[in-house]
């Protein structure tokens, strides 16, 4: 067996796991693990750009107010104000290490907008912006002498007392982390990698449902992770569903068409063509994302239509060109030319608003265990995320993250009495059918019953159909020999599990958790 020794452990290269590891650079040795290519993640993905305040007449106060309005006062509003206090400098430190933002012919910085924002002020690099940050910060990286990135390095578990037959309760603040348990897939050895501190940034956890906009590595496996650790998890009711992403019911994950682009005039319509948004906000189109997703549902069921549109025909073929051009090469390559056509779209699981509970700055309740970026709950997004404001997050909460961690890295050791794994009594899984049918069930059971509109019946169906599912999986996971996929589903069951609790105990329809029995007049109706 592998034992491995660092400062820091890293799980997760997305733009949460990349800017910490920046930093915590400067005070020690910093091992990545990454469970695909290093590239892989939601980050890559990111379209729209990323919030912040940057020239008049927008001001921290009116992102500040955006942001508390989207996440349906149920955000933390201390947090929300360090988020976005604190934008502008770590934009600048992006800008710093080579991130190109768009400019206009005036040479200022290209602000667009996108739902529940009232000015203009989201950063982009034409609609690739997370590919553009996550090179950049890769690159850096890999410039980086302090840091290793091991890919293909799935992280199983993390390693408290609980390992030294010590148990704690959940949410025990006595609970404390020296690394973890990662599996090597390509020779399917598990390390034992020992570290002072442990960041957890290993994103969302999309794969829970059937159409998701997130890349297969978001099964939620920190998430599941640290909630076995005796971590506190929160919030987990609040998925987001994005409006707009393109029905093409055969490709997975779902391509998204970015809500910049209604930003820049393009118009929800009906599948006959008729603009609908009227019935349901003043904000049309541009409303936050909760609501935007759920007057779609609302339409798709009345109508029974499979999809509805975005219509973006009316904007100019040069700003398309030149802002969208990802978009307009994808639809293309479908048959689809947005300058004539209009965009076929549904919503689809886009985003885990809740996760590890941390404070601000980035720590959990296990001792020396950091978390950042969408697997972490910070208080910022409340009940519904303001688009844009995740990539912000995750640079704000990792950079705070670095500040303690460095601050507090050569007062913590090592804990050398921490066993390697025990794969006793295991055996090789032949057949995979046990899990992907599983899986299948699973994100079926979730779409249907636990999806943008709930109620309780639908939840406790739900929850009573995922306990065979969960002891199945359990049931398997202890006699096999591990593999990621074994690990992916038991987290996403984990997960899921999750999610329908919190959403059983919220009696009340907030934000993104939207419930027939809870029914609520909403203001813009
Ligand atoms: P990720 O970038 O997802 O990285 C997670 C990392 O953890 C990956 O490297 C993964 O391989 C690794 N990992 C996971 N589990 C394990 C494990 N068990 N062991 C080892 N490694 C593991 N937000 C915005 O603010 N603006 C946007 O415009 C925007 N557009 C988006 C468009 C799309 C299509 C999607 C899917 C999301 C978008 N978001 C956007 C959301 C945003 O991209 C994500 O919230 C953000 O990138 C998350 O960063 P992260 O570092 O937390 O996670
Ligand atoms: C988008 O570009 O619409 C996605 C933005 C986000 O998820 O924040």
């Amino acid at each position: 067996m592998i034992r491995k020794k660092v400062d820091f452990l890293v799980i997760g290269t997305g733009i949460a796991g990349l800017s910490y590891a920046l930093k915590a650079a400067s005070a020690g040795k910093v091992c990545i693990v990454t469970k695909s290519e290093a590239v892989e993640g939601a980050t890559r993905y990111a379209q729209g750009g990323i919030a912040a305040v940057m020239y008049t007449p927008d001001t921290y106060e009116k992102h500040i107010r955006d942001t508390m309005i989207a996440g349906d006062d149920l955000s933390d509003p201390e947090i929300v104000r360090i988020t976005i206090t604190e934008s502008t400098s770590r934009i600048k430190e992006l800008i710093a290490l080579g991130v190109e933002f768009d400019k206009n012919s005036s040479g200022r910085y290209d602000l667009a907008k996108e739902g529940g924002h009232s000015e203009f002020r989201v950063l982009h690099h034409k609609d690739q912006t997370g590919a553009e940050i996550e090179n950049i910060l890769l690159q850096r990286v890999y410039e980086n002498k302090n840091i290793e990135i091991l890919e293909n390095h799935f992280a199983i578990d993390l390693l408290t007392q609980h390992h030294l037959g010590i148990d704690q309760e959940t949410g025990s603040e006595e609970i404390e982390c020296f690394g973890a348990y990662v599996l090597n897939k390509s020779n399917h050895q598990i390390m034992t990698v020992l570290a002072r501190t442990t960041m957890v940034a290993t994103g969302g956890a999309g794969n829970v449902y059937a159409t998701t906009t997130n890349p297969p590595v978001a099964t939620g496996d920190g998430i599941a992770m640290v909630k076995r650790a005796g971590g506190i998890i929160e919030k987990m009711e609040f998925i987001q569903f994005h409006p707009t992403s393109l029905y093409n019911p055969a490709e997975k994950p779902s391509f998204l068409i970015t809500e910049a682009l209604r930003g820049s005039g393009a118009v929800l319509k009906t599948f006959s063509g008729k603009e609908f948004m009227q019935k349901y906000d003043s904000r049309l189109s541009l409303a936050p994302r909760d609501i935007v997703a759920r007057a779609i549902d609302n339409e798709m069921k009345i109508s029974g239509d499979d999809y509805l549109y975005l219509d973006a025909r009316h904007i100019d073929k040069q700003v398309i060109l030149n802002h969208f051009p990802a978009i307009y090469a994808k639809c293309l390559s479908i048959g689809i030319d947005i300058t004539r056509d209009m965009i076929p779209i549904v919503p689809a699981a886009h985003y885990t608003c809740g996760g590890i509970k941390v404070d601000e700055y980035g720590r959990s309740n296990i001792r020396n265990l950091y978390a950042s970026g969408e697997c972490s709950s910070t208080g910022l997004h409340g009940a519904n995320r303001l688009a844009s404001n995740s990539l912000l997050e995750s640079l704000v909460f990792s950079h705070r993250a670095s500040q303690d961690a460095v601050s507090r890295i050569k007062s913590i050791s090592f804990n050398n009495s921490i066993p390697d794994w025990n794969a006793l009594g295991t055996v090789y899984n032949e057949e995979m059918v046990l899990i992907t049918q599983s899986l299948r069930e699973l994100q079926g059971i979730m779409s249907n019953y636990v999806g943008i509109v709930r109620s309780n019946l639908r939840l406790k169906r739900a929850q009573d159909r995922l306990h065979i599912l969960y002891a199945e999986t359990e049931d398997l996971y202890e006699k096999s020999v591990l593999t990621e996929k074994i690990c992916e589903l038991r987290n996403l069951l984990n997960v899921a599990g999750l999610i329908i609790q919190m959403a059983m105990d919220r009696k009340e329809s907030r934000g993104l958790h939207h419930s027939i029995d809870y029914p609520r007049q909403y203001k813009n109706f």
